[in-house]
């Protein structure tokens, strides 16, 4: 795949060939099978698709949208509304830390969006490393493993994360409470993957920093950059309103990346009640760097 500085079309006529091409790849990945599955919500898939060529060039991630139920319209969750807020916020964080770098979390950049009849698809340039939320685990489980076991924890994908997190060899590290919701989640097989969710965030943390005798998740530079970030989106009027720990991801190099600006709504008042809501996370994720 050409480097990312070469895909901004200038014309229309240059706009569609690069649609033609962009389709055709990502056609070819998926028949191919070079593609692998990161997330399946209600409405769509997340897809990281690699070249075939040379598998050292960065791959893309292709978020699939194929329902658009009327309630998410009504909620402000059209597949448009996102790749807008998307464009608009990696534009400002990517100008911002051109003047301050390593300030910031990066946003992905925006690469292009494809219609089909049935489906739309959103090209992104795909982040290294994990979600706030895998780390969390990842944190949790490594304590006590062994080399050979760690090894094997930090290569693990969500759905994996939580399977382990829920056997019976771990789930005694949660409060009773949380138990029962496992073992009632783990014995319907639909939401076997959900018997851990970002409602356990806070207890996993929690049970991790004392595993570890406090030593803090996130470093205090790491929270600033998520800090700035929401920061300067709220003062350019953009709440990201969906601030959860699987929407940020830690970069293999420890800077930050802020995703999924599916939620994402102008908010210009700074009583804002959806600014409100990733100014809360936000102090939860202040926690963990202390
Ligand atoms: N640019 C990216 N680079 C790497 N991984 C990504 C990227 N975007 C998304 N992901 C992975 O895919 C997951 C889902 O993506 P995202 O949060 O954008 O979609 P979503 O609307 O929450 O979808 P879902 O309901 O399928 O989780 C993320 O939690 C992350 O693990
Ligand atoms: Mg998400």
């Amino acid at each position: 795949m050409p480097g990312l500085e070469q895909m901004i079309p200038r014309t229309k006529k240059e706009k569609q060939e690069q649609q033609a091409s962009f389709a055709q790849k990502i056609e070819l990945a998926f028949a191919e099978g070079r593609s692998r599955s990161v997330g399946t919500g209600s409405t769509g898939d997340v897809r990281i698709i690699s070249s075939k060529a040379n598998e050292t060039e960065m791959p893309w991630v292709v978020k699939t949208r194929t329902d658009e139920p009327p309630s998410h319209a009504k909620a402000g969750r059209t597949f448009t509304t996102e790749w807008k807020m998307h464009q608009k916020a990696y534009a400002i964080i990517a100008e911002a830390a051109e003047d301050h770098p390593g300030m910031y979390a990066t946003i992905p950049q925006p690469i292009a969006t494809l219609e089909s009849s049935t489906a739309h698809h959103m090209i992104l340039e795909y982040v290294g490393g994990k979600t706030l939320f895998e780390q969390a685990l990842q944190y949790l489980l490594i304590e006590g493993a062994d080399e050979e076991d760690t090894e094997k924890i930090r290569k693990m994908n969500q759905k994996e994360l939580v399977a382990l997190a829920a056997s019976p060899a771990n789930i005694g590290i949660f409060d009773i409470i949380t138990q029962i919701n496992i073992r009632w989640a783990l014995k319907q097989p639909s939401l076997a993957a959900t018997a851990i969710t970002e409602q356990n965030f806070e207890e996993i943390i929690e049970k991790a920093q004392s595993r570890y005798n406090g030593a803090p998740l996130l470093s205090a530079a790491q929270c600033r950059q998520l800090e700035s970030t929401i920061d300067l989106l709220h003062k350019h009027g953009i709440a990201h309103a969906d601030f959860h720990p699987s929407n940020i991801m830690i970069r293999d190099d420890g800077s930050m990346a802020i995703i999924d600006f599916g939620l994402s709504k102008t908010a210009s008042s700074p009583n804002s009640k959806l600014r409100k809501e990733d100014l809360d996370y936000l102090k939860t994720y202040k926690k963990l760097s202390l």
